[in-house]
This record gives structure tokens, sequence and C-alpha cells, in this order.
């Protein structure tokens, strides 16, 4: 289609998010040559500041964070000379007023409309007061061409996050906008679409018949740092099973789309929120384990308890650590678990799904046969193995696993663009295949609320502790049984 010139406009210029994801990202595409040749970008915040120093902490937070390392001086300058900050608080009209300046100035100059991109980069409670003055100000009704981007959380649960859907639908067409999960965006993540349906060997195996169970686990080294504020009225649940995890499961249960198609695809990952199992409050204290970090080391350095960080309750019963165990009641899935988990102040950062196959049903060997297992890597490596039995040199017929390995440094050269960068370009684009619509985020929301509900209810009912630097509760592994007796790790 026409390549149109670009308007970004992001509300939070002055926050982490915009430092450390998005204008690194906005910076590597424009390197790239990925972005129009005639865009601008509109950093909108409350704040004061000057713009000289604003744009230097910009170009720190490149250096600093970029996959890149340290830009290229002219390659910045000549990206800054399209960035500019406009000091406006987000309750005020005057803000969308020189905002709305700015944007008819840049199309009057190109003699061409834009793409508008609102990037809501904002705490949660500006999204509605943001969105109502774009729409009074007629600033986002171009439905093929203004679209908004609006980052997690969506909503604290189901009820709040159907308000905000029908709050949005009333002034922007569903196709403008664009709900972030930016694990959908993560390369070892997209490729999953890829090796489930381009490839034939592993489909027909992809069910209850061959499949014994699933583990999907995004452990996190970091601990709760300066967010505390937040994270504290969220948990480990909300912040990343409701998204990142459900949206993981659905990539690796859904069925395959009838064509690689932003809605169609969207449809079959909802389709498999919809068949999650619910439980009862007894079921949800038996299947659902939550944890909460207490001091240790990690790395050698002390981590001090979650109850002492930052904007933290020092009575807080807030989960920093979630495993449960769920169901995907259809045809394809009957009966195979699901093991979910998440942590915050584990030994290593790894996210990992593992699949793994069942038993052989028929035994002609000695020895004890481990099942075959496909392990995906998502971060820090990128990888997928896949173990299998080998029968070990020698004069006797003795069996070990070995494993068959890909990884992206052997097989590309390519470099692994950040998953900002890949989403960013699809917004730019209006292909919202990797963004999360409406119906897709309140499944997720609906699928966590009877556990959301049932730890309410019993606030410290069965909060396990775990010392930083482990992997969790042992009541986490617990929950496996019989399936496994721990959790899988790369070695
Ligand atoms: C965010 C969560 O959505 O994802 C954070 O709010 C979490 O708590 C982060 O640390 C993890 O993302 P990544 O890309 O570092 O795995």
């Amino acid at each position: 289609g026409k390549v149109y010139p670009a308007a970004i406009t992001i509300f939070g210029a002055k926050g982490d998010l915009t430092k450390r994801k998005l204008i690194p990202a906005l910076y590597n595409l424009f390197t790239d040559n990925h972005l129009p040749p005639v865009f601008t970008i509109y950093c909108v915040d409350y704040l004061e500041v000057d713009e000289v120093a604003f744009k230097d902490d910009l170009l720190a937070g490149i250096n600093e964070f970029s996959r890149n390392g340290i830009a290229d001086e002219k390659k910045w300058n000549d990206f800054a000379a399209r960035l500019s900050y406009i000091q406006g608080d987000f309750l005020k009209a005057d803000t969308y007023l020189c905002l709305k300046g700015k944007l008819d100035a840049f199309e009057k100059q190109n003699k061409q409309n834009s793409t508008r991109i609102f990037y809501f980069a904002t705490a949660p409670r500006f999204i509605e007061i943001i969105a109502e003055a774009l729409y009074q100000q007629n600033l986002c009704n171009r439905d093929g061409l203004d679209r908004i981007v609006v980052e997690k959380p969506f909503g604290t649960d189901l009820t709040s996050a159907k308000k905000l859907n029908r709050f949005l639908g009333k002034r922007f067409a569903e196709k403008q906008i664009y709900r972030i999960d930016h694990y959908l965006g993560k390369e070892a993540v997209q490729n999953i679409m890829a090796f489930r349906f381009a490839n034939y060997v592993f489909e027909p195996l992809w069910n209850k018949k061959f499949i014994d169970h699933v583990q999907i686990s995004v452990a996190e080294q970091v601990g709760v740092g300066k967010r505390g504020g937040y994270y504290d009225s969220s948990g480990a649940l909300r912040d990343m099973i409701q998204n990142h995890l459900m949206q993981l499961l659905c990539i690796i249960a859904m069925e395959c789309p009838k064509e690689y198609e932003s809605e169609l695809i969207r449809d079959a990952k909802t389709r498999v929120l919809k068949s999650i199992r619910t439980y009862s409050t007894p079921q949800i204290f038996k299947n659902v384990i939550r944890g909460q970090y207490t001091a240790g080391n990690i790395d050698d350095a002390p981590r001090q308890a979650y109850r002492k960080e930052d904007h933290v309750l020092s009575s807080s019963d807030t989960e920093t650590f979630v495993a449960a165990k769920l169901f995907v009641d259809n045809e394809r899935w009957q009966g195979v678990p699901f093991f979910l988990r998440t942590g915050k102040s584990m030994p290593i950062q790894s996210s990992i799904i593992v699949v793994q196959f069942k038993d052989s049903p028929h035994k002609i060997f000695k020895d004890d046969i481990v099942p075959n297992r496909l392990i995906i890597s998502i971060q820090p490596e990128l990888e997928i193995s896949l173990l299998f039995e080998s029968k070990i040199p020698g004069l006797q017929m003795k069996l070990k696993p070995v494993e068959m390995d890909f990884t992206y440094q052997e097989s590309y050269t390519e470099t692994i663009p950040e998953a900002y960068e890949a989403l960013l370009l699809d917004v730019l684009h209006g292909d919202a295949t990797l963004f999360m619509r409406a119906d897709q985020v309140e499944a997720a929301w609906k699928v966590v609320m009877p556990i959301v509900d049932a730890w309410k209810k019993y606030p410290a009912k069965e909060l396990h502790l775990y010392k930083a630097g482990t992997w969790g509760p042992t009541a986490s592994n617990a929950i496996l049984k019989p399936y496994a007796k721990e959790w899988f790790r790369l070695s």
C-alpha cells in the first residue's frame, strides 16, 4: 500500500518504558530504514524539561538498553531532529490543542495525510482521560490511518477490562486499537507458529494421544525493583499469568487457522482461552500455588525480602510467584495438563516451554526410557531442542537420551529484533495480528478471575514463602505429580 508519513505521539514520554523500550526500538527501526521517509515523534509529559537535556537522556537510554549498543552520532542527530518534547498535563485541554496544532501543521507541510499513532505509555489511570481528549479533539478519527496503542495492564479485573473496552469502543473502531502484549513480539515466540504449522513432523503428534503434559515457565532474576507501587496491588497472577503466560499457552494449544490472517489467528487463540477449565475455590488452592520471596542471595548479591522493597506494604500478601496446573477442555487436549509458572527473584532468567511426549507404549529395552521432550527456549537463549533416546556406542544395547539442537546462533546471521521493534512496525503497517483483541483480553481475564477472587477472599491462605535466589516454593513441584518430579530447567 501507500506509505504515509508517520506522526507518532508518546504519552508518558518521561517514563521508563519510553526510555528503555520505545525510543530504542524506534531508533533501531530508523537506522534499519523501516520507518517511512517522513516521520515525526511527539513526546508528551507533564514535567517541565529542557529539550536538549530530554534528548540527551533518551540517547543515554539507547546507549544503555538498545540491542545495538552505542548509537551512531550522526544517525542519532538525524533521528533526534524529528523528535520534540511537548510539556503538557494529560488532564488539560491545552495539551491536546497544542498537539493538534502540531499534527495539522505536519500534515499541511507534507501536503498529505499521515498515519497517526498515539502510544499510551502512561499509568493506567490516564488511559480514559487521554482517549476522551483525543476523541473530543478529533485527533484520532480516521479509522484507516489513526491508531492508539495501549500498554498493559489492560484493566485490573474482568469488570474494569470490559469497562475500558466499552469506553474505547465508543470512541475508536476496534481496528484502531492496539493492545500490547510484548511477549507476542518476541522472535522466538513468533517462531512457534512457524514451527507448528509449517512443519508436518510434530503437528500430527500435537494432541492428547501423544503429549503427556506441557510446562510453560517464565523465571525472572529481577525482583520488584522500583515498581513496588504498581506491583504490590497487582502481583504475578495479573502481571504475568493473565497476559504473557496465557498467550504462550494459546500459541501452543491453538488450532491451525485457515489462513495466516489476523482475525483468524486471534479467533483461534480466543477459543483456547474459552476452553480452559474453571476451578472451584478448593480446586484453586490445590492446583494454583502462590509464593512470595524472602531475603536471599542472587549471584552473590543480597536481595531483600519482597516485604522490604520500596512502596511495598510490610504486611503484603501479594504473590511474586505463581505455579498453576490448567486444563484445556477440548477434543485435542482433554486430560493433558498445562503447567504454568512464573516468579521474580529466581536464580536465573529463563523462559522456556517444554512439551513432554508420552512413554512409548511398547517396551522392548531393559533400560528405563526417558520420554521425548521438545524444549522451546524463548530467552535469554533462543533455541529449540528435541530429546530422544539413542544407543550408547559399545558392545551392549544400552540407551541414553541425547539432544538435537537448533540454535539461532548457528542457523542465522541475522540480528534478532526486540519485541517492541516488531510490534511498533506492525502498528505502523496496521497489522494487528500480534495484538490483543477486546474479546481476547476479556477471555484471559475470565480465566484468572476465580483465582483473583479466591485469593482476595483468603488473603494469606497458603501463601508460600521462598528464598530469593531459589526456584520457588516446593509446593510448586508437588502440583506436577505424577507427571514430573520437578520443573524442567535448562542445565
Ligand atoms: C512485564 C511485567 O509485562 O514483563 C514485568 O510487568 C516483567 O513485571 C516483564 O518483568 C518481563 O518482560 P521480559 O521481556 O523482560 O521477559
